[in-house]
């Protein structure tokens, strides 16, 4: 595949991850953030963990989009997102020791939108005991996401405008905690922060926020109108969507394209290219099904060859052989134009290699499954691949590589446009233009 089936860079593109997450976007959008006028977040939150290695040093991004590591780029964070003040507030100095710049520089161009729900106290407790004492375990990064998308679907929600008035942000909370205050006291038994302490908490860290704080939507319309390079970067994968994904073994957003025209912008300024972020092979943190998961040395091997932690909990992940019927759901639900294949350093010299292109489900063989059926049920069928011994330093790509993503690309009918090969900003391989 060559440029020349793709000869018009788009102004406007999305990352989204096409798994269950951690598919490598971080660097990704870090290496096409250098050619943007913008970055912008849109859902999500904390939950996410962008890992970057530049010189060799580790970033880790949760909440501020990756493009803040260019100087000329503006980082947006859209209203979709759940905002944890004070998370951020550690993330951005730690950030700015990093990478040696000052808080000042960063507000010229970090702005988040005032519609952004805030993640509080409570949202924060009550995923915790939901996940130690509750009926479902998710395995949640614990960072209160869920709850927070709870109370701003129940128009319950903080906003962070709300912040920056005493007044109505201890009405807010008030008003808030009402239905929190028997979950806490009779059926977790557990002490909660008292609403005073929260409204002071909540006013001090809103008088730190409120330089950042901006129209979002319409900064971001007005640069779109304007012909601005603008790259929406999505957290987690589709399979996490908490409407296209494995309900309810999911996050509480639309980790797929629709969360960039709930999130961030309206629909009538459509993203023009849709890159999804694949691994080579499938991942997956947390509880919920995993067709493709390998309990077994080969599923150990690929955990330790790729340093398969999550980036924000630290959690071991559970990993298996690429699963197509699942790629070719997703690269349908998010309309995926184009496909990034990752972590090709980690399938390069293993001696065997599978690929799962079909389900067998109740009789059936399935090439694209969606979250219609039960997962759990879904019995994975391989076809061995042919071993490739590819490194990055290569000038042209084996036969055997070629296949596997020829492999990949019939099967779900688009372009593999990038590859990766290790954690780098500079081990990725661009086989077409973007931006
Ligand atoms: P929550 O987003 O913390 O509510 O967690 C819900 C599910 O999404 C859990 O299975 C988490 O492990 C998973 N999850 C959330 N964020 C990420 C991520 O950035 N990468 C991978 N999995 C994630």
């Amino acid at each position: 595949m060559g440029p020349s089936q793709h000869p018009t860079p788009h102004s406007s593109m999305a990352i989204i991850g096409a798994q269950w997450g951690d598919e490598g976007k971080g660097k990704i959008v870090d290496y096409l953030a250098a050619k943007c006028d913008y970055v912008v977040r849109f859902q999500g939150g904390n939950n996410a963990g962008h890992t970057i290695v530049i010189e060799g040093k580790k970033i880790v991004l949760h909440l501020i989009p990756s493009g803040i590591l260019h100087p000329r780029c503006v980082s947006v964070i859209g209203h979709g997102v759940v905002f944890d003040p004070q998370a951020f507030v550690e993330e951005l100095n730690d950030t700015e020791s990093a990478i040696g710049q000052s808080l000042g520089r960063f507000q010229d161009r970090l702005r988040i939108s005032s519609n952004c729900p805030v993640i509080t106290s409570y949202n924060k407790l009550l995923d915790t005991l939901r996940e130690s004492q509750g009926p479902i375990k998710i395995g949640t990064t614990g960072k209160g996401i869920g709850p927070a998308y709870e109370d701003k679907i129940s128009r319950k929600g903080i906003k962070l405008k709300d912040l920056l008035d005493r007044d109505i942000l201890k009405e807010k909370l008030k008003q808030n905690l009402v239905e929190k205050i028997p979950l806490f006291e009779h059926l977790y038994g557990v002490s909660y922060p008292a609403v005073s302490d929260e409204v002071e908490r909540l006013y001090g860290l809103g008088k730190i926020l409120r330089p950042f704080l901006s129209d979002a939507f319409s900064l971001i319309d007005e640069a779109l109108k304007n012909g601005k390079r603008v790259l929406f970067e999505g957290a987690q994968g589709i399979l996490l969507d908490i409407d296209y994904g494995s309900y309810p073994f999911v996050t509480s957003s639309n980790t797929s394209i629709g969360g960039i025209y709930t999130g961030a912008i309206s629909p009538g300024r459509p993203v023009e290219e849709v890159l999804g972020i694949a691994k080579a092979y499938t991942t997956r943190v947390g509880e919920g099904p995993f067709p493709t998961e390998l309990t077994c040395a080969m599923g150990d091997l690929i955990q330790q060859k790729g340093h398969e932690f999550g980036a924000t909990t630290g959690r071991r992940r559970r990993c298996g052989w690429l699963d197509l019927p699942l790629l070719k759901y997703t690269v349908k639900a998010s309309n995926l134009t184009s496909l990034a294949l990752t972590k090709l350093d980690v399938l390069s010299g293993m001696d065997t290699l599978k690929i799962c292109h079909g389900h067998e489900y109740r009789g059936k063989t399935l090439t694209c499954s969606t979250p219609e059926i039960d997962l759990n049920k879904a019995k994975p069928l391989y076809k061995d691949c042919r071993p490739f011994r590819d490194t990055f330093e290569g000038d042209t790509l084996s036969d055997e590589l070629k296949s596997y993503i020829a492999t990949i690309e019939d099967f779900v009918g688009i372009p593999v446009g990038i590859i990766g090969f290790g954690p780098g900003r500079d081990q990725i391989r661009f086989m077409r233009d973007y931006l």
